[in-house]
């Protein structure tokens, strides 16, 4: 089509340093959130399977690497704990405690240290709530637990408490614990708006919390439910959430821009969970020589932070400043 004015706009695409000057996204090493997974029983640190660059860790080679991250500007961690045996109830958070408070004693507020809060690695049917004498989920008994595990971490210097279990009403219980017992400046970053989804299986292996029977569907999310989704967060906003999340990312991107645009919403940060299966077939097919790893991860860490994602907990956070090396 011929134009009095053509519409150059490849004028501002054509070096990097022009490129970089345009931008509108950007992703600082400290808006990104690093999850570890730390193992009770055993001895020695040990790469995960099928989970790029992820590890087994002790308390010990915890430290390590958080110490390493924060050389590298990663100044927030997620903690996973994987307690060594499996109970109906009645379960033992004292090695959880002991590597808080280790991990707090180290790092005070250098660094940011939420700790993940469900029951699906204690539990022995792999549920992320008890079940009741007729096999479903008891919402009640499961929200106390879960809020006296929340306590238990807060207690022990967690900064955030992040409940991933998706039982109702589990915010306002976990908010009235620790408010009850001097944790009012503890923050709860709340798996709002968590689809049961399958990208969750590195996780899975590595948290050792598959579902031994049945599956997740009656309390995660429905993927094809976006209403059910932004109600989830508007109640737990409502409930005292100090941070939003939606989990996975890539697959529900117009969920983290409903969200981030929301009248009643749009003033809390939000987060997105670039989840296991997203991250590890992104490895996966880069090992099939589909693509470069590194730079289809910074493409999606892009896509999140641009449809609305103030931050990303992602696997790749302490490694970050390799990779937005590769911005050109
Ligand atoms: C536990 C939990 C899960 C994830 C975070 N917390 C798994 C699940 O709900 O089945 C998934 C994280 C990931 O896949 O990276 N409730």
């Amino acid at each position: 089509m011929e134009t009095q004015f053509p519409m150059t706009y490849r004028r501002l695409r054509r070096n990097t340093a022009l490129r970089r000057l345009v931008a509108d996204t950007h992703i600082r090493p400290e808006q990104l959130i690093q999850p570890y997974f730390i193992y009770e029983g055993i001895k020695e640190a040990a790469p995960l399977e099928n989970f790029f660059g992820q590890y087994k860790h002790t308390p010990d080679s915890l430290c390590r690497t958080i110490e390493q991250g924060l050389e590298k500007q990663c100044t927030s961690a997620l903690l996973f704990f994987v307690p060594q045996n499996k109970a109906a109830s009645h379960f033992n958070y004292d090695f959880d405690t002991k590597v808080l408070e280790q991990v707090k004693r180290q790092f005070g507020d250098n660094l940011n240290l939420f700790v993940d809060v469900c029951l699906c690695s204690n539990t022995d049917t792999g549920h992320c709530g008890f079940l009741g004498g007729n096999g479903a989920i008891d919402n009640h008994s499961s929200v106390q637990e879960l809020a006296n595990k929340a306590l238990a971490y807060a207690q022990a210097g967690a900064d955030a408490v992040c409940p991933s279990d998706m039982m109702d009403d589990r915010i306002a219980a976990i908010r009235q614990s620790l408010d009850e017992h001097g944790q009012s400046e503890k923050m709860i970053l709340s798996y709002c708006t968590k689809f049961s989804s399958s990208f969750y299986g590195p996780f899975r292996d590595a948290a050792k919390s598959a579902p031994s029977l049945g599956n997740r569907k009656s309390y995660q999310i429905d993927p094809a439910n976006s209403k059910d989704a932004l109600r989830c967060a508007l109640r737990d906003a409502e409930q005292g959430a100090d941070i939003l999340m939606v989990k996975p990312g890539l697959a529900y991107l117009d969920i983290i821009h409903r969200i981030k645009t929301h009248p009643d919403l749009s003033t809390l940060p939000l987060c997105a969970y670039q989840v296991s299966g997203e991250y590890q077939s992104l490895y996966v097919a880069a090992e099939n020589g589909l693509f470069n790893f590194e730079d289809a991860l910074l493409e999606t860490l892009i896509a999140l932070r641009r449809a609305g994602a103030d931050m990303i907990i992602s696997y790749a956070a302490n490694r970050f400043q390799e990779l937005a090396e590769r911005l050109s």
